[in-house]
């Protein structure tokens, strides 16, 4: 089947140096979700994902805004003029892809520069880790519109942020500046937009030179264990790292060798080479 090129047009990607840099990229609507974008960030992330080129994704906005939501024409009015089947393909659209990037196999950034609006807030919440510019705007604009953060939206809201943070930035539709979304837990840091690229890529590089088996088992683990009881985590944990090590038995090893062995670096202070497990 052949896809409609401005279908296509909808994300940008580029993969640099072992990141994947991906946009949306509709900047003259804000790069709000339409369901042909939602459709073609999935095949994105899919061609993405098992890379071997690919350790790291970051996902940013091209132009002023990260993202300013739905469609509300697309997605909204259009889908619901055609009836219930239509809203449900596109709410499984969009809400597929946001599930798809929760449980990603690369650790994911999202590098928020502009304009984050409510159903934005569902990738946002996907990306692992999440820096944005000081100039950055974040709302859960809903109730500006007249309907309740849905989408996963108030989910995040809770999940990320205090209770009483979360009620007010849900009730009054204020917005918040990129250092208040820092503060509130919305994102990890919030810096001028002149060095945001610059500190994405400096924590991406970090990330490169770890075991990437043990990034996967990490990242699924603060998802999981926060929502489970102290016991059931401790026992997930151990079958998760038993099952990591039958992916990846070396990597663990040679990091202990080259601590107590080799005495080439100190685990409490930085990374093992993982390029010499590989070599072996
Ligand atoms: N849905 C549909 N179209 C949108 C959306 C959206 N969410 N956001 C922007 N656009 C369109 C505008 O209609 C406009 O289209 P046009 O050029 O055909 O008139 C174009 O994008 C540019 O938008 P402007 O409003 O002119 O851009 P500006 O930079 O002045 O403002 C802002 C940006 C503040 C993001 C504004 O567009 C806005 O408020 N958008 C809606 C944000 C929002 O509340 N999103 C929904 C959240 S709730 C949810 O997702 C479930």
């Amino acid at each position: 089947m052949t896809i409609d090129p401005a279908e296509l047009a909808t994300v940008a990607y580029e993969v640099k140096d072992g990141i994947a840099w991906v946009k949306f990229n509709r900047p003259e609507k804000r790069n709000c979700m339409s369901p042909r974008l939602n459709r073609q960030m999935m095949r994105v992330l899919d061609e993405l994902e098992h890379r071997e080129d690919v350790g790291v994704l970051v996902l940013g906005g091209e132009g002023t805004s990260w993202s300013a939501g739905m469609d509300l024409k697309e997605y909204f009015r259009e889908n619901e003029a055609k009836g219930l089947g239509a809203t449900r393909q596109a709410q499984r659209e969009s809400y597929g892809w946001w599930r798809r990037l929760r449980w990603y196999q690369k650790p994911t950034i999202a590098m928020v520069q502009g304009w984050c609006f409510g159903g934005a807030y569902g990738p946002l919440f996907a990306c692992d880790l999440a820096f944005c510019a000081d100039e950055a705007t974040f709302g859960l604009s809903e109730i500006n519109w007249g309907i309740l953060p849905g989408g996963g939206a108030t989910k995040i809201g809770v999940e990320l942020m205090s209770f009483r943070n979360a009620m007010y930035h849900a009730l009054m539709g204020e917005n918040l500046t990129g250092p208040q979304a820092a503060a509130q837990g919305l994102v990890n840091e919030s810096m001028p937009l002149a060095k945001l690229e610059a500190r994405v890529t400096e924590v991406a590089k970090v990330l490169l030179t770890k075991n990437p088996v043990a990034l996967k088992g990490t990242k699924d683990a603060i998802r999981r264990a926060s929502e489970m009881t102290y016991d059931n985590a401790e026992d997930y944990l151990i079958r998760a790292q038993e099952a990591a090590n039958s992916y990846d038995n070396t990597g663990r090893k040679e990091g202990i060798k080259q601590f107590i062995d080799d005495k080439t670096y100190k685990p409490g202070l930085g990374a093992y080479d993982k390029s010499k497990a590989a070599k072996k």
